[in-house]
């Protein structure tokens, strides 16, 4: 069967376009991401693709190739309330980057435009970001649909991460027969993403005089009572240690790889102290085994491309939704 492709903007890891890719049915042809680190695992895991790794400002719309599918989730600090609250306007112009998408939209026409960002894109700025942004898609002549998904019951995975997904058509046909993939029950566990069992590299480990202050001795009179049977993550909170009582792993973030505490913590079966690793953080977000990260990469940067990145599951699915209203 024909496969429908896609240009891939903001393209991080490439989260998005495994989602597309794993339903067979959408190919990347084309990808542009200006980090350096994670074009680095971009490339690890889509050995056919170069990553144009320019300013999004300095790609000209001739330059690239025809695609049927524009993929982009697009930098959320502009949007994000735990950002500078900015949108449009923040001082380092990040709002402006939805702008870049539609001047290459506006000049390639793809038949479909997928987009991906934080939950409160919505209510950003009164709701006059995402007023614009409607706008900017009207004018340039397509139908669009948007939903906020919890990829704990739309990608059955045990990560309470809840995003918005605009999908947009050039025609109105195949807008009129897309639908938004349904809910199903949570089955998988924490114990499928994170290994309470086995041990794992000392340098993940916390114990006893490891780091200043009194971290331990606090982390580990909250957590010596966790339940092994249906075990919590935790997190270490500058003074105090949290414990999140759903039982699945709070939303990664990309400040996981600033270094310090960010990283979540668990209580092993065998009762000791660690942080996650970076392979853990990208099975939480749906990333399969055979995802390749970069051996010689800093752990700091995959934390970070992790907590960047998408619920691949929950974006396959929604991918299975767009190709079956184009087909
Ligand atoms: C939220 S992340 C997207 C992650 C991606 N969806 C994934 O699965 O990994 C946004 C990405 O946009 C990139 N970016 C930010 N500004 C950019 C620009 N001006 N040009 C190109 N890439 C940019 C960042 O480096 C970051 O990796």
């Amino acid at each position: 069967m024909k496969k429908y492709t896609c240009a891939s903007f903001f393209a991080g890891v490439g989260g998005i376009d495994l989602g597309f890719e794993k339903t067979n049915r959408f190919k990347t042809n084309y990808a542009n991401e200006f980090d350096q680190y994670p074009a680095e695992t971009f490339e690890l895991n889509f050995p056919d693709i170069k990553v144009d790794v320019r300013d999004i400002h300095e790609v000209k719309e001739s330059e690239l190739p025809d695609f049927d599918v524009l993929l982009a989730g697009f930098p959320c600090q502009a949007f994000s309330i735990a950002g500078y609250r900015q949108g449009f306007d923040d001082e380092k112009g990040r709002g402006e980057l939805f702008f870049e998408l539609t001047r290459i939209i506006e000049a390639k026409k793809p038949r479909v435009c997928f987009f991906e960002n934080v939950k409160n894109l919505v209510g950003h700025d009164n709701g006059n970001t995402f007023r614009v942004i409607c706008k900017q898609l009207e004018i340039l002549g397509y139908k669009y649909t948007y939903q906020v998904l919890n990829a704990m019951y739309y990608g059955n995975v045990a990560q309470n991460r809840e995003r918005i997904y605009i999908v947009a058509f050039k025609n109105e046909e195949d807008y009129e027969k897309f639908h938004w993939p349904l809910s199903t029950p949570l089955t998988n566990t924490v114990r499928d993403i994170i290994d309470f069992q086995n041990s794992v590299d000392p340098k993940y480990y916390y114990t006893e005089g490891k780091y200043k202050g009194d971290i331990y001795s606090q982390l580990i009179e909250t957590m010596k009572d966790d339940d092994h049977n249906n075990p919590a993550i935790y997190q270490w909170r500058r003074k105090y240690v949290r414990k999140n009582k759903s039982g699945v792993v709070p939303t990664l973030t990309a400040n996981q790889g600033e270094g310090g505490h960010n990283v979540c913590l668990i209580f092993t079966d065998d009762n000791r102290i660690r942080k996650m690793t970076p392979r853990e953080c990208f099975n939480t977000q749906g990333f399969p085994k055979n995802f390749r990260l970069p051996e010689s990469m800093s752990e700091s940067r995959l934390y970070k491309q992790a907590g960047n990145s998408v619920c691949v599951s929950v974006i396959e699915r929604i991918a299975e939704q767009i190709a079956a209203a184009m087909d």
